[in-house]
């Protein structure tokens, strides 16, 4: 094992975790979040060495609708996010600069 010498300025953990529609937790995050994963890994095209974008598997919020994002190293989880939120969660993850 070794430390690696990349370092992400912010990395956005993306819940895309598919369940069955007929569970008590419904779709999970599988039905909006490849569209947020997709929308966020664009959105960050230009600054890809600073912000990672990562889909995951269930970030433990399992939202009604939507889908979970964390924020690294912020500590911020957010949850019923949808493609539209992208450009918000970018200004909340880069502290507005
Ligand atoms: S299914 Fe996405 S947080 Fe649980």
């Amino acid at each position: 094992m070794r430390a690696s010498s990349l370092r992400p300025r912010v990395q956005l953990f993306v819940c895309t975790h598919v369940r069955g529609a007929e569970g008590p937790l419904r779709s999970g995050c599988g039905a909006a979040g490849p569209e947020v994963f997709a929308t966020l890994k664009r959105a960050t095209a230009g600054i890809a060495a600073r912000v990672w974008v990562t889909a995951t598997g269930c970030l433990g919020h399992c939202p009604g609708s939507g889908c979970a994002v964390v924020i690294y190293p912020h500590n911020e989880h957010l949850v019923e996010v949808i493609a539209e939120d992208a450009p918000a969660v970018l200004t909340q993850a880069l502290g507005g600069r």
